[in-house]
């Protein structure tokens, strides 16, 4: 750990903002910047992948680019750490390689739906109760502080959520078996850890993303075993 001072920071600058001044500050003294990951810096792309005084993004539902300094009390000592699980090797300072999560969706493969002009609207008729369920689990953005939080450091959560979006909807169904296979064993290779309902995951997750997404994948993955077997 390295002590760094914080001054003059507003407490209407997000965190990132706060790690920017500090950058600022010892560049001008000719320092090495602190490096962190970020990108879009409005709470969607998932890059902001910080422990912050022990909980991945800082508080729950948020991610750390929507975390704000009225959040902390003047003269606060905060503990910044990158996001730990065996599989996300650190490559500088609070920078993780977080291409493990990636390779799990790779995994997943494409769906054999038609590309080219838009179909139209009503061609494919999903009920509303469905479409909800697929939506909900689309908003994962992929930010990984689910296994940062998660004492197994499992991806369950992440990748239960990436399961269930598409097991959802009609254009999922046709490669439904064959993708929960491939990225549940691509997870395990990649060396997360199960899950055993800590439901830390669901705690920090920004997207509100529910532990039932697991159940689902659990269950697919269990009947998709079972065919295979018989097969
Ligand atoms: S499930 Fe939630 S915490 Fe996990 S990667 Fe997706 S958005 Fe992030
Ligand atoms: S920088 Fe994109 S979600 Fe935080």
């Amino acid at each position: 750990m390295v002590d760094y001072e914080a001054k003059n920071i507003s407490p209407d600058a997000s965190f990132l903002e706060m790690l920017d001044l500090v950058n600022e500050d010892l560049l001008s003294k000719g320092e090495e910047p602190i490096a962190f990951d970020h990108d879009c810096r409005e709470g969607i792309c998932g890059a902001c992948s910080l422990t912050i005084n022990g909980v991945a993004h800082g508080r729950s539902a948020t991610t750390t680019c929507q975390l704000y300094m009225r959040k902390f009390k003047e003269g606060d000592t905060v503990y910044i750490e990158p996001f730990r699980a065996r599989p996300f090797p650190v490559i500088r300072d609070l920078i993780v390689d977080r291409g493990a999560m990636e390779r799990i969706q790779q995994a997943g493969g494409f769906i054999t739906a038609r590309t080219g002009s838009a179909p139209d609207g009503n061609a494919i008729l999903v009920p509303k109760t469905q479409a909800d369920a697929a939506m909900e689990a689309a908003a994962c953005i992929g930010c990984g502080a689910c296994i940062a939080a998660c004492p197994n450091g499992s991806a369950m959560l992440f990748v239960g959520a990436k399961v269930t979006h598409m097991a959802h909807l009609p254009q999922g169904q046709p490669e439904r078996a064959e993708r929960v296979l491939k990225m549940v064993r691509q997870m395990d290779n990649e060396g997360f850890g199960n899950c055993s309902n800590y439901l830390e995951c669901e705690a920090v997750c920004p997207a509100d993303i529910p532990a039932s997404v697991i159940n689902l994948m659990n269950r697919d993955y269990t009947v998709a075993s079972l065919k295979e077997v018989v097969a």
